[in-house]
């Protein structure tokens, strides 16, 4: 297979200390042909070291943000350096949470992504529209739009895109399988006509909106699918299901 698959499970404000001994129990046991599939977990950073004493070391973890200067005075935030010097290697950028409940700008992704790869961080780029923007068939543009922050990006290997349309998110409706790939196949060839064909053929796209240990299967079957990014499930054992639909 030319691209790895890739499942991301962000945990967004969700979790505890007890949580993390029980899920790990779970996550933590025989899944077959792991090796085939990268998995990264990204609780919030506050338990960070926990789950990396506590989780199998073959799974990834991720921090859920960052902030786009190296340290300083700005209460609150936490640097690339900061993740670094704790061994976290990802971290999760653009999501639709930070860009509409916390109103983070293209812009200020933009320069997070590019610190956070200046510090040879990996990213779970985030786009995607709003129903409105969908129902108004202006879903290309948008996500066009949220890439321009991305110009200048020269090593795309450390960067997965996450495209999450915003009204599939916690919501329960998921895209169909021909809506999700319509969007991948479009970014894909973006990448093939704006960057290069082999950024476009190296780049993996996954997708993230309800996804769910049922509708993984179908949604994995389409060829621009190459993973997901699971919110709710990542906190259930129903995730190793998801793993094992993607192996
Ligand atoms: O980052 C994950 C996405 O926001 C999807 O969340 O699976 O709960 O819809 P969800």
């Amino acid at each position: 297979m030319l691209r790895k698959p890739f499942v991301g499970g962000n945990w967004k404000c969700n979790g505890s200390r007890k949580f993390i001994n029980s899920i790990t129990n779970t996550f933590n046991s025989e899944i077959p042909n792991i090796k085939k599939v990268d998995v990264c977990l990204a609780p919030p950073n506050i338990y960070l070291e926990r789950l990396q004493n506590k989780l199998r070391p073959d799974w990834l973890i991720s921090a859920q943000n960052c902030y786009k200067e190296p340290k300083g005075a700005y209460t609150g935030e936490i640097s690339c350096e900061m993740l670094k010097d704790m061994n976290i290697d990802w971290v999760i950028l653009g999501h639709s949470e930070r860009r509409h409940k916390f109103n983070e700008s293209s812009k200020l992704i933009g320069e997070k992504t590019k610190m956070a790869i200046s510090k040879d961080m990996n990213v779970i780029f985030c786009l995607g529209e709003k129903l409105e923007q969908r129902q108004n068939g202006e879903t290309k543009r948008v996500v066009v739009d949220q890439l321009q922050s991305l110009s200048g990006i020269k090593d795309w290997s450390k960067i997965v895109l996450a495209y999450e349309p915003v009204w599939a998110i916690g919501t329960g409706v998921v895209a169909k399988p021909y809506q999700a790939e319509e969007v991948h196949s479009f970014l894909r060839q973006w990448f093939a006509e704006n960057v290069s064909k082999s950024v476009s053929d190296q780049l993996r796209i996954i997708y993230g909106g309800s996804v769910s240990p049922n509708n993984s299967v179908e949604l994995i079957e389409k060829p621009n699918v190459d993973g997901f990014l699971v919110g709710g499930y990542s906190l259930k054992p129903g995730f190793i299901d998801i793993i094992k639909n993607v192996i």
